[in-house]
């Protein structure tokens, strides 16, 4: 039976000028590049300065995004942006960056899922694609992490790193089966019990204060291995495809060990896996779409190939999506 599917058209990438290798952090806090890239497969980050806050690099993502689908902001419909470092508690991120692409049509919102933000942002992106009531949107993922950590804090300052990265999405009519080019699948989870296992200490409707990062990463990584492994369960028994059909994983970037994990279980060779960690680090929201960009880029991955994303983070949040690029 014929639907509506949310294809991809274009993807696109802003990171910081400055990047800050784990020898630099070595100087700010007691740890080694060795321990860094042993326990995490980070070997440097982008951090922002000043000027590149969350929606001056979204917009650019944004705009190189645009550029890649060979469309304009006149085209778009919906702007949904994923970030847990909004320049402001409000307007949105989103309505910023709508406004600094002179875009004065359509709607534009934030979503607010960690790390696992992208994932929720296309989820929903997709479900106004495939309504009808909406022909196009922009995904962005865009992050600046580095305003929320404790630089004293080794356990958490050496994982992190700022960055945004965007999709572009058109509805198009598809025959309704997996080889249709588009979102098959989306799954979403949450569970707030586990909210102090990833937090930040401060909040407009709490203490008035931006805060900063909390993290108990083994706890984390522990949880983040058997989620994914069921959000990704579900996803492939959604569709009746199997790890075997999928030609590239691009999962959320937090460490290079779970993102070995994860693929291991899946039966994925890490010759189909897209890292992009080592060079980022872990840019919350907008890992994914960062990976992506990269591997559309370096044409690795090519219309009409099976993509996953997977991704979990604070919430806790977790979730994936099946996209036939
Ligand atoms: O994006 C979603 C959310 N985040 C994640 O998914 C992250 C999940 N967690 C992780 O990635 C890992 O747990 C970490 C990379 C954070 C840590 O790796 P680990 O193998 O779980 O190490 P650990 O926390 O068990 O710490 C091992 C040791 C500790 O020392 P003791 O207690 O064994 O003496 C830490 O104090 O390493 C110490 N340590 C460090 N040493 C050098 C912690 N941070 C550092 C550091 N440099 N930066």
């Amino acid at each position: 039976m014929s639907r509506i599917r949310s294809v991809v058209r274009g993807c696109g990438q802003a990171l910081p000028r400055r990047v800050m290798s784990n020898a630099e952090l070595s100087a700010i806090v007691e740890t080694s590049d060795e321990w860094i890239r042993q326990r995490s497969g980070i070997e440097r980050r982008h951090i922002a300065d000043e000027t590149e806050t969350t929606s001056v690099l979204g917009t650019a993502a944004a705009r190189a995004a645009l550029a890649s689908a060979g469309m304009v902001p006149a085209d778009i419909d919906l702007i949904v942006c994923a970030t847990s470092t909004p320049d402001y508690t409000f307007p949105a991120t989103a309505t910023q960056i709508q406004n600094a692409l002179d875009m004065h049509h359509g709607a534009a919102f934030d979503v607010q899922a960690v790390c696992s933000g992208f994932v929720y942002a296309l989820t929903v992106a997709d479900k106004f694609l495939i309504s009808g009531s909406t022909r196009s949107a922009l995904v962005i993922g865009a992050e600046t992490f580095s305003r929320i950590l404790d630089w004293k804090d080794r356990g958490t300052c050496v994982l992190f790193g700022d960055g945004a990265a965007a999709v572009v999405l058109t509805a198009e009519q598809g025959a309704g089966t997996n080889a249709d080019r588009g979102i098959l699948h989306t799954h979403i989870r949450s569970d707030g019990r586990y909210r102090d296992k990833l937090y930040v200490d401060g909040g407009a409707g709490s203490n008035g204060q931006v805060g900063h990062l909390r993290m108990e990463g083994r706890e984390v990584f522990k949880h983040a291995v058997i989620n994914l492994a069921d959000t990704v369960e579900a996803t492939l028994a959604a569709t009746g495809l199997k790890g075997s059909d999928i030609d590239w994983f691009v999962p959320h970037q937090a460490n290079k060990r779970i993102i070995d994990a994860t693929a291991h279980k899946l039966g994925v060779p890490e010759s189909r896996v897209v890292y992009t960690v080592q060079d980022h680090g872990n840019t919350s929201a907008a890992s994914i779409p960062l990976a992506l960009a990269r591997a559309v880029g370096d044409g690795r991955i090519q219309p009409g190939q099976l993509v996953l994303v997977e991704a979990m983070g604070g919430g806790f949040t977790w979730g994936s999506a099946l996209i036939r690029w």
